[in-house]
């Protein structure tokens, strides 16, 4: 059976396309398959993305916080995702902290990817943050979410180099190239059981993604 996934976008949704695409290939069909989507932004791209496919996909927004979702909001997602009976939580893109309804409800089943090496250069903007300080290399990094703002433990890493005619835009747009390799296959190696936990050491059976 196919790991059922959930994925949580506030954007362009270009991270869940690239999951989306991934697991339509005829040999991955039966690994994950994304059952619903969820967006706290009206008229977010990833919506019509998600409907595209005819994959079930809602709003639900969230008024009382910018950052973080209320409680109330956070119960409302949790039903949804429950009713699409959702294994694995994938946030592609969702720009509010996850509280710990949800977290309880998927103990260790909410991965993010983050535009940066963590743990440098959390929260918003991580690319312009490596651009300012001038860091030579940057990248991208899937964790299990945990309560902190992008603490949990590392799954999976890819190095991005930054050139000195780099903008700000061309260091996103080259995070973003190994965004999409590397998701999927996240999301493969949870699916096919090759993730596992030591205290906060993700230990992957068969090698690094
Ligand atoms: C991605 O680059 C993702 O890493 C980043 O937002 C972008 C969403 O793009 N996430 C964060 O900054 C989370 N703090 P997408 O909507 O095209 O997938």
């Amino acid at each position: 059976m196919a790991l059922k996934v959930a994925v949580l976008g506030s954007g362009s949704g270009t991270n869940f396309e690239s999951i989306a695409e991934y697991f339509s290939q005829e040999d991955k069909k039966n690994i994950a398959e994304i059952v619903c989507v969820i967006s706290d932004i009206p008229n977010a791209y990833i919506i019509e993305r998600a409907r595209k496919r005819n994959i079930p996909a809602v709003l639900i927004p969230c008024t009382a916080y910018k950052t973080k979702l209320d409680s109330e909001a956070e119960i409302k997602y949790v039903d949804y995702l429950k009713d699409y009976d959702t294994e694995l939580v994938v946030l592609a893109g969702f720009m509010r902290i996850v509280k710990d309804d949800l977290l309880l409800a998927f103990p260790g089943r909410v991965i993010n990817i983050h535009p940066a090496l963590l743990p440098s250069f959390r929260g918003l903007k991580s690319w312009q943050q490596a651009y300012d300080y001038g860091v030579k290399v940057t990248g991208c990094t899937v964790h299990i979410v945990d309560s902190g703002i992008d603490t949990g433990p590392i799954i999976a890493q890819r190095v991005v180099e930054i050139l000195s005619d780099d903008t700000n835009k061309t260091i996103h747009e080259n995070i973003q190239v190994e965004e999409h390799d590397v998701y999927p296959k996240v999301i493969e190696a949870i699916a096919l059981g090759r993730v596992t936990l030591e205290k906060r050491r993700v230990i992957l059976k068969g090698g690094n993604i």
